[in-house]
């Protein structure tokens, strides 16, 4: 029997939610109208074995509503990897499907955005990375996963947001060439340098266009206001932003940050998503300042989840050559294999 909720029993869940814009906050009104569609989508998705991955970007009503596993990239990733489903729902951008696929080729990989974008992941094609790698040579080139498959392929070792410099520093050769993120690469630097270890860095110039709109000004006005917030940052934040931070890490990382401080009010430099999942489980701390919305991942909702399980469109598969799947396979089985 496919699990069941009620109106009321959403909005115990959902009302502590209060950073963030209008879209992120739940009457019981609201709820009433949610209920019906996360019930219909939960009794489909058991008649078709299929499972439903969801980043924590995405609306809360999907996370609390209809996902069965949500999390980080680095978490998801190995979600899909273990997942015993015939299909896999993907609810987060097209580069995190195109992993779930890479991982699992038997497997039908749905993904439900309308904007299926990433500011990184779409800054960087494989022949651009085939260009890097004849200027750069003897360079192992790391790619941060929120790539394409094709770039994946022409890489030698993938990282998540969550292992970047473990991983990094684990790598023997000296020489490293890191992409798309301009602001992870510098953070990169930076920390390696903290730690002592001897490497050239060099690494491509995009950015994401959520977290390149955080600076300092915010976290010393948020300061003045509370001198006892903890400043929590994700790595795609510029280096200023994360010198100041309390602490820095994927937003599976964040989140256990916030679990385990001993504080009571926190400044989340990252997507709204987060923040809201953060003021659902844990309504004791408080969230302080302002998020932002990322548009590709606020493109999943809970119609389109429905529409892509009844009738996905081409635009909804994620369908890869196999030459390239299999190339950006072993780019990410060397990250598994250096997180062990
Ligand atoms: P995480 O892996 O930290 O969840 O990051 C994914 C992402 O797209 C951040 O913008
Ligand atoms: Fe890409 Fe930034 Fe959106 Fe993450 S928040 S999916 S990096 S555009």
């Amino acid at each position: 029997m496919a699990k069941t909720i009620t109106a009321q029993k959403l909005y115990e869940t959902l009302h502590t939610i209060r950073v963030g814009a209008a879209v992120c906050q739940y009457s019981l009104k609201k709820c009433e109208e949610l209920v019906p569609l996360i019930n219909e989508i939960n009794a489909v998705k058991e008649e078709q074995n299929a499972v439903i991955l969801a980043h924590s970007y995405v609306a809360p009503e999907i996370i609390y509503g209809v996902a069965d596993f949500v999390g980080d990239s680095y978490v998801l990733s190995k979600n899909a990897m273990d997942t015993t489903a015939n299909k896999i729902i993907f609810s987060a951008v097209r580069f995190m499907g195109e992993t779930a696929q890479i991982l699992n080729p038997e497997k039908e990989v749905l993904i439900p955005t309308t904007e299926d974008g990433c500011t990184l992941a779409d800054a960087i094609n494989a022949n651009q990375v085939r260009e890097l790698r004849q200027q750069f040579p003897g360079y192992t080139f790391v790619c941060y996963i929120n790539t394409t498959a094709e770039v994946k392929a022409e890489c030698d070792v993938c990282v998540t947001s969550a292992n970047v410099h473990d991983v990094v520093q684990k790598i023997s050769n000296n020489k490293i060439y890191f992409l798309p993120d301009k602001m992870m690469g510098q953070n990169l630097i930076e920390e390696m340098k903290r730690r002592g270890v001897q490497k050239d860095i060099k690494h491509f110039t995009a950015t994401c266009y959520v977290h390149e709109e955080y600076d300092e000004e915010q976290i010393f006005k948020v300061k003045s206001e509370y001198p006892n917030v903890k400043i929590v940052s994700h790595p795609e934040c510029n280096t200023t932003v994360c010198s100041h931070s309390d602490f820095v890490g994927s937003t599976g990382q964040m989140l256990d940050y916030m679990r385990t401080a001993d504080a009571s009010e926190f400044l989340m430099l990252t997507e709204c998503g987060l923040s809201s999942r953060l003021e659902v489980e844990f309504p004791d701390k408080k969230l302080v300042g302002s998020c932002t919305l990322c548009k590709y991942m606020k493109s999943n909702s809970l119609e389109n989840i429905l529409r892509v399980l009844r009738n996905p469109t081409d635009q909804n598969r994620v369908i890869l050559d196999e030459t390239t799947r299999q190339k950006a396979h072993k780019c990410i089985e060397m990250m598994f294999k250096y997180t062990g």
